[in-house]
């Protein structure tokens, strides 16, 4: 079957973790996938999550099934998070949410959903996006357009012409916006023209799909909800892919959830119904692990309280690392300016190193960077900081 069958290409993201894994040099940097790791280099499992682990542990009674879109009371938080607690979406039950295996999971039952009804619409996409986008929405069958957004010689914005393109997209095509926190440009939209973009979609009849995998690591859980405001407060149609593989730090759980807002109720509960055989096909039901943490979590003030300021400190640390990266080029007296990267937000910093740089690091420094330059400024830790910096000093004055 495979004799004639070419190798596929590793994965732009996650094909640097194996290739980062079988280095030998003991000073190699992982600056690659989005992953936290704290002052020591650790990715550590927060005390929040122990502890509700630990409570899970002695409560669980059955490892049955859950049902197909989860545990109802994830949802519930899920919801919380996402609108806030006294959200009218959530008194009008408007929104539906299934629990999925990440963010990931969450993306393809939700663009397998849209294809079932739209069978024609495209997906528009961030110019750029992060990596896996356009791949889950091509395997679901859709063919994939982009909108301008990220300008390389600002280092902003590209709004005028988002806008423009965004007031073309045809009725029924998805556009899948991020939420906060871009990945990879680190460059949001303000709450203004949030509003602005759902007003277009309302106008249009396009279909907002906010993907949400940063919650938190913007301003804060509340702040980064502006776009979800904004979508709710236009009164249309929209999808949400949450993710908790970084705010909880449950990366290898698979814990996220796909929410369907709709007009109503009782249209609510039909697309229930459809996201459920969506979820039965593809994987059945979902793994419990992840979610039963996440609603431990928050279901209980003080394990809240305990998550929150452990999202803070995580907040806290990548920001004192893109300045401690900014100032350290600066001090090596690399020429270039480096100072937008205090100005991006989320984990990631799109640096601006070039395709060239990228490959000279990681042949002649073991550094691992993504394609196009993206940082995972998480990665940079007080250990390896020096290192870094000096090796982007040298690759950049060869
Ligand atoms: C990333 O963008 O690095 C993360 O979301 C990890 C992934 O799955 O690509």
């Amino acid at each position: 079957m495979w004799k004639s069958v070419k190798a596929a290409p590793p994965d732009a993201i996650l094909g640097l973790t194996d290739a980062f894994k079988n280095d030998p040099n003991p000073d190699k940097v992982n600056l690659g996938a989005g992953v936290y790791k704290d002052d020591r280099g650790i990715t550590p499992v927060l005390a929040s999550v122990k502890e509700a682990e630990r409570i899970l542990l002695d409560g669980e009674q059955t490892k049955s099934y859950l049902p197909i879109s989860g545990d109802p009371v994830y949802a519930e938080c899920v919801q919380k998070l996402l609108f806030g607690e006294h959200s009218d979406i959530l008194t009008s039950r408007r929104a539906v949410t299934a629990h999925a295996p990440g963010g990931t999971g969450a993306l393809r039952i939700g663009a397998e959903l849209i294809k079932k009804f739209n069978p024609d619409g495209a997906v528009w996409v961030s110019a750029p996006t992060w990596a896996n986008h356009k791949g889950i929405f091509a395997a679901a069958g859709f063919a994939i357009k982009e909108y301008p957004y990220y300008d390389s010689d600002t280092k902003g914005l590209k709004y005028a012409a988002l806008i423009d393109t965004l007031k073309q997209v045809p009725a029924g095509d998805v556009v899948l916006l991020h939420a906060c926190c871009h990945n990879p440009s680190g460059v949001d939209l303000t709450s203004n023209q949030w509003s602005e973009i759902a007003a277009i979609a309302a106008d249009k009849g396009w279909i907002g799909f906010l993907d949400f995998a940063y919650q938190g690591f913007g301003d804060s859980v509340e702040a980064d909800r502006t776009s979800v405001e904004a979508f709710a407060a236009a009164g249309i149609d929209f999808f949400i892919s949450s993710s908790f593989s970084k705010n909880f730090g449950l990366y290898n759980e698979r814990a996220g959830a796909i929410t369907v807002v709709s007009a109503n109720a009782d249209e609510a509960a039909v697309a229930k119904s459809h996201l459920d055989v969506t979820v039965r096909v593809c994987y059945s039901n979902p793994p419990a692990h992840g979610g039963l943490i996440v609603k431990t979590v928050l279901s209980d003030a003080a394990l809240t309280e305990t998550w929150r300021n452990e999202l803070s400190e995580m907040c806290r640390r990548i920001v004192a690392m893109r300045s401690a990266l900014v100032d350290g080029l600066a001090a090596r007296g690399v020429d270039q300016d480096f100072s937008y990267i205090k100005q991006q937000r989320g984990m990631f910093s799109f640096s601006g190193l070039t395709d060239d740089t990228v490959a000279w690091l990681r042949e002649h420094k073991s550094i691992y960077v993504v394609g196009g330059g993206r940082i995972n400024v998480a990665g940079l830790t007080p250990e390896n900081i020096d290192y870094v910096c000096d090796s982007i000093a040298e690759a950049l004055k060869r």
